[in-house]
This record gives structure tokens, sequence and C-alpha cells, in this order.
């Protein structure tokens, strides 16, 4: 099973996706726990670019093809080898992301996002996406809050850095993605307790193990 966790900055993402892969360890599901940008050696020098507060005035096709490079790697040496092991991959963030921040954020077609995803990924399709969401400003305050307190690199601001309308626009963008897709998007209330969050997403992913 493909599981991806989508949301907008400081909605807790990466706390959950360790919840959730000892959850599944415990019930015996061998999960691969990993992230876009920078799930693999590559990755990580693309990640880098990416969110490097020095690249502020990067191309938004740039940016696009910089994440599409990164995933093609990150596919082709992380997630196809490990679901063809019979492995669960939990991945913090994927596809969806590039079309809400690229597409609905910044302003390229998602159409063409679409198309070009189509054309080099074809297929690649989480069975299921656990969308975080809360209040962009609510989120961008835990976010830069991780930042000053060193929990998160500084060198990694690029998005933080933001107006908060940019970060409304990925919250709207989430928000539609998900109406255009229920039956495999699931959205969670990620501004409550992170012991709330972890229950909500327990008792949605036990649903879907039923089905299996
Ligand atoms: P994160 O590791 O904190 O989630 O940071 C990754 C940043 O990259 C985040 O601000 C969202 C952004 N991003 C995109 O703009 N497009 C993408 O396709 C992905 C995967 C992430």
């Amino acid at each position: 099973m493909f599981i991806t966790l989508e949301g907008g900055e400081g909605a807790g993402k990466t706390t959950q996706i360790v919840h959730l892969a000892g959850w599944l360890a415990e019930r015996g599901i061998t999960c691969t726990r990993t992230r876009e940008p920078g799930g693999t050696l590559l990755g990580r020098a693309i990640r880098a670019v990416l969110l490097d507060p020095e690249n502020a005035g990067m191309a938004p096709a740039t940016e696009l093809l910089l994440y599409m490079a990164d995933r093609s790697e990150h596919i082709r040496q992380v997630i196809t080898p490990a679901l063809a092991a019979g492995r669960t991959v939990l991945c913090d963030r994927f596809f969806d992301a590039t079309v809400v921040y690229q597409g609905f954020a910044r302003g390229l077609a998602s159409d063409w996002i679409l198309r070009l995803h189509e054309l080099v990924f074809a297929g690649m399709t989480p069975d299921l996406t656990l969308l975080l969401d809360l209040p962009a400003e609510v989120g961008l305050a835990r976010a830069r809050r991780q930042l000053e307190k060193g929990d998160r690199p500084t060198a990694e601001s690029r998005f933080e850095d933001e107006a908060l309308a940019f970060h409304q626009r990925v919250r709207e963008g989430y928000l539609q993605l998900a109406r255009q897709a229920p039956e495999r998007f699931r959205v969670i209330d990620a501004a409550r307790d992170e012991s709330r969050v972890k229950e909500d997403i327990r008792s949605v992913v036990e649903v879907r193990l039923r089905r299996l």
C-alpha cells in the first residue's frame, strides 16, 4: 500500500508519519518511511537547492522540474522497489504537493503538471492520501517557531518566507484536490493536539487495512 501525507507548512506531517510507522510496525506491517523532496542521495542535493532561501528568485518552471527530478530518482530508487517487495510506503509529500505548490500557489497550469506527471510517472498514484489540514496562519506560525528554535534548519526556509497569501492558496488547493478525489483523500483536522491527530490517522488507516 502506498500512503502519502500532505499539508501546508507546520501541519505536523513529519511527527505523524513517525507515529504511523511505529503503529503499523506493531501490527507486523513493515513500512518504508520516506519523503519528498530528499528521499535519495541525489534528492537530498536537490532538496538543498529547492529550500535554500538564497534561491528565492527561482523561476516556477525550474522549481517544477527540480521537484520532478527529485521524484524521478525517488520513484526508481525507493518507492517502486519497496512496493514490489510488498512493503507499505509512507511518503511525506508526493505529487499532490506539486499540483498545489507549483500549480495553485505559483500559478503554473495544473493540467500541464498533470500531463507531465502522467508522461513521466504513469500510474504512480497513492492508494491513500492523508491531508493534514489547518489554517495557513496557524501552520505558518508553528513552522516559523520551529525555525527560531532550531528544530528546522534556516537553510531550508525558502517556502516559510513566502507571504501568507501563498500559504492560503496552498491550503485551498489541497482542499480542492481532496474534494476532487474523495475516495483517495482523507482530510484530518491538524489544528488539534498531536495525540488527537494521531488517533484520527490510526482510525482512517485501520478502516483502509480492513478493506484490503
Ligand atoms: P517539507 O519537507 O517541510 O515538507 O518541505 C518541503 C517544501 O517543498 C514544502 O514547503 C513544500 C514544497 N514542495 C513543493 O513545493 N512541491 C513539491 O512537489 C513537494 C514535494 C514539496
